[in-house]
């Protein structure tokens, strides 16, 4: 069968939907309109009941009850509300956020948010392969501190952060610990006991779901975690996301969780083939080629190289036969060097060096070899123009 292109390897922005979970979306949206608010018909109920089995898909993921679970437009608002929420109810004497210098904007904006509203915000330093030290949390945690956010997965060079670890410091002192696992799901393993976190922001469409649903998962612990609602209106979700649900998101989010379970071991395995094959064809062809970050822990799909004398605003344009990034979705337009990049160490020659490439569920070995083949030409092209 012939390639179909542009091939798509962007599947940190977004990932395109599985085929069975469009289908349980268009059935949703077909056959059940009604409001799971409405207690009073059939309308209501059959929503309700859908809503309260995709509650339960999305708890399994991560190894939780179906009732801690509050549906959400998508990780940025999870995230919003956990550390809002939680700011709003912090009595004075517990001020004091810690977080890490590789977070999501979506972390990032509330915290400075918060640090404008008079909250400390401590930002934890990584090595330069782009992974916390445990250790450093310690030193800087104390009775002043509310809330610790770490990220599981970056969302640009990919680096799993050692979140259980952080988990037993943070429980030990008795200290709320969320997490921010959009990018995360469906490759780590989410089990938010053995790790030890409290709060946990989802993505559905970072999962081969649709966009604008997500979820926070929070602790039912006792006592339980204080957090105050953040926006006003209908009580739904406990109060902390208010709104009418919609139904075949939340749905079809359920269905992606599901899937994701099930496929996860054989689903790592086989994207950590994939990219170590992308990997050792574009050493092959090439000199001057680095990888981003550590090799491992890193998700399975994600590769963030840059070439030596390359920029990538100059190599992508000549690669739209190939959906691949700068950087993250979130930073286009902006042509400032990715922070992330900057605090590996590198230069910013370096950091605009770089592209990044998210392997997904359909990338087959062809695609693969195609992209390794038109990057490599292409940056051997770019170099032999500008010698
Ligand atoms: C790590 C991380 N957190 C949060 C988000 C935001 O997710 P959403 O698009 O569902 O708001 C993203 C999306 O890029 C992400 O990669």
């Amino acid at each position: 069968m012939a390639l179909k292109k542009p091939v798509y390897l962007d599947h940190h922005a977004t990932t395109p939907m599985d085929p069975q979970v469009l289908d349980v979306l268009e059935r949703t949206q077909r056959q059940f309109f009604g409001n799971p608010a409405s207690g009073s018909h059939s309308f209501g109920w059959s929503a309700e009941a859908l809503v309260k089995k995709a509650r339960l898909q999305v708890a399994q993921l991560v190894g939780a009850g179906e009732k801690e679970i509050i549906f959400t437009s998508g990780a940025t608002e999870a995230n919003n509300i956990a550390l809002l929420g939680i700011a709003a109810a912090s009595p004075q004497s517990q001020r004091t956020f810690i977080s890490t210098h590789l977070e999501h904007s979506s972390v990032e904006g509330p915290l400075k948010h918060l640090e404008k509203q008079g909250f400390k915000v401590t930002r934890l330093d990584h090595d330069k392969s782009g992974i916390i030290n445990p250790e450093k949390l310690s030193a800087v945690l104390n009775d002043e501190t509310l809330l610790v956010s770490v990220i599981a997965a970056q969302n640009e060079i990919g680096t799993v952060q050692p979140v259980k670890e952080i988990g037993q410091i943070c429980g030990a002192q008795g200290v709320l610990f969320h997490c921010d696992a959009a990018q995360a799901a469906g490759h780590l393993d989410l089990d938010v006991r053995a790790l030890g976190v409290d709060l946990l922001s989802l993505s559905a469409h970072k999962i081969y779901g649709p966009k604008g649903v997500g979820a926070l998962w929070v602790n039912r612990k006792h006592p339980p975690i204080n957090m105050a609602p953040t926006s006003f209106g209908g009580g739904q979700e406990g109060g902390l996301r208010p709104g009418t649900l919609n139904v075949p998101g939340i749905v079809a989010f359920g269905e992606a969780c599901r899937l994701a379970l099930l496929q996860r071991d054989k689903e790592v395995q086989r994207l950590r083939s994939l990219k170590n094959r992308l990997l050792e064809q574009l050493k092959e062809k090439l000199d001057g080629i680095h990888l981003n970050g550590a090799a491992e822990p890193r998700l399975p799909g994600n590769l963030n190289v840059r070439f030596e004398d390359i920029r990538a605003g100059q190599l992508l344009p000549r690669l739209t036969v190939l959906a691949l990034s700068a950087g993250s979705a979130c930073r286009s337009g902006d042509t400032s060097p990715s922070p992330v990049l900057l605090s590996l160490g590198l230069d910013t020659l370096q950091a605009a060096s770089s592209i990044r490439i998210g392997l997904g569920r359909f990338t087959t070995e062809e695609e693969v070899d195609f992209a390794a083949d038109r990057i490599s030409a292409a940056v051997l092209k770019l170099r032999a123009e500008n010698p």
